[in-house]
């Protein structure tokens, strides 16, 4: 794999802006939240003091309140909308005004168990910002102990079907004109629809005109749901933060606290009727009835389960190049439109991870292998479709440059 290795350590280089790095050119010219997080894994194994700098400039767009936001406008950039201006925020650091997958704790700990000398000032100095940041989570982002979004951007899985049913309760009144840039870089039919889009910005704009104080955005919003996805990877990186908190004497009280309760919240994402983990609307109660690729992050968090095992077999037999985003047998399956069939090599990564740490080593080995030879015979996706393997969204994808050095072969 010599000359994919070298690729994908150019595309590093190459989305490298110096002290961050952008998920690919053009239709992502910004930092963002998790992607950065994988950045830094895959700068870990040969230049570890990078992979530190990635993370400490996502942090240092820390707002006040503990949030670290989903994208950091470090300079202008005309091709991205909604830029800073959208957004109105005034952080330290132009920026949007939610949040994204809190996996940078987990990262963090990979990185300092690869540089545990050198790095340990540096992890111990991250260790503050990132409890800050999942306190917030904490007080403003769980029901019954879930974690909830306020966006769909906030999930990072913009267009899943887990939210159809709360963004259909919006009504985008009065969100005016604008103009998508995200459609003149990447084929339309792999992107979030117009009356998506329209829901999006309306978030925005509401979220801005109550300045993003949370006590207020939280009263009469039409959008809250609480996703398996964001709960199981806050409770995995709640538990990478103790052991980080430890090694560096922070108090580790209040931290398990959080995995006490986060532990709870997970039970009530439990769907027995479609069997599976699932995505629940705060607002009227009701759960999605969707299997996705974050349904099957349990093990991550480490959460055994017989059911999960079960639909993981069935999902990834189901299409040749899995795991799929949403279940290939579902209604709504759609192998190219972005979260709501293709296969996304970084999920793909975690959850792997979490088979392999509660001893499902076939199963892990298999969601490897796959990813592996996606990415060998299509190249470095942003996504694939799981039917025909063809690569889909933005190429040259810093991410998944990262988990084919870190961990893919
Ligand atoms: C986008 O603009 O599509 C991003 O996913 C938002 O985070």
């Amino acid at each position: 794999y010599q000359a994919l290795d070298d690729e994908a350590r150019k595309i590093l280089r190459d989305n490298d802006r110096g002290s961050y790095t952008v998920p690919t050119d053009g239709l992502y010219p910004y930092q963002w939240n998790w992607d950065s997080a994988f950045a830094a894994m895959g700068f870990a194994g040969s230049d570890p003091d990078r992979a530190w700098t990635e993370l400490e400039t996502l942090f240092s767009g820390q707002w006040q309140n503990g949030m670290v936001p989903h994208i950091l406008f470090h300079k202008p950039d005309p091709g991205y909308f909604p830029g800073p201006d959208v957004w109105g925020c005034s952080g330290p650091i132009p920026s949007s005004g939610i949040s994204q997958p809190p996996i940078a704790a987990t990262m963090a700990r990979k990185v300092w168990e690869q540089d545990k000398g050198a790095g340990h000032p540096r992890m111990s100095a991250l260790v503050p910002k990132i409890a800050a940041w999942h306190r917030w989570f904490m007080q403003w982002r769980t029901d019954r102990g879930a974690v909830c979004i306020t966006h769909p951007w906030e999930a990072g899985r913009d267009n899943a079907c887990d939210w159809d049913g709360a963004m259909a309760a919006i009504d985008p009144q009065g969100v005016g004109e604008y103009t998508r840039r995200d459609t003149g870089h990447v084929d339309p039919a792999m992107r979030p629809t117009k009356q998506d889009y329209d829901r999006y910005i309306w978030l925005v704009q509401r979220g801005r005109r109550l300045e993003w104080d949370e006590e207020q955005m939280a009263r009469d919003t039409p959008f809250r749901v609480a996703d398996p996805g964001m709960t199981f990877m806050l409770l995995r990186a709640t538990r990478d933060l103790r052991a980080m908190a430890e090694a560096t004497g922070f108090d580790t009280d209040e931290i398990d606290a959080w995995i006490t309760r986060l532990r709870a919240g997970v039970e009530t994402l439990w769907n027995a009727e479609l069997g599976s983990y699932d995505s629940r609307d705060v607002v009227n109660g009701g759960f999605a009835q969707c299997v996705s690729n974050a349904s099957f992050l349990n093990w991550y968090a480490g959460i055994e389960n017989a059911d999960m095992l079960a639909q993981l077999d069935r999902v990834m037999d189901a299409v040749p190049h899995g795991v799929p985003s949403y279940d290939p047998e579902g209604p709504k399956f759609d192998a190219k439109r972005y979260w709501r069939g293709p296969t996304w090599g970084i999920v793909n990564t975690l959850i792997a991870w979490g088979l392999e740490d509660c001893g499902h080593a076939a199963q892990a080995e298999r969601v490897r292998r796959t990813t592996r030879d996606l990415i060998a015979e299509h190249g470095f996706a942003e996504y694939f479709d799981p039917i025909d393997g063809s690569p889909a969204g933005g190429g040259r994808f810093t991410w998944t440059a990262a988990i084919w050095l870190a961990w893919a072969t």
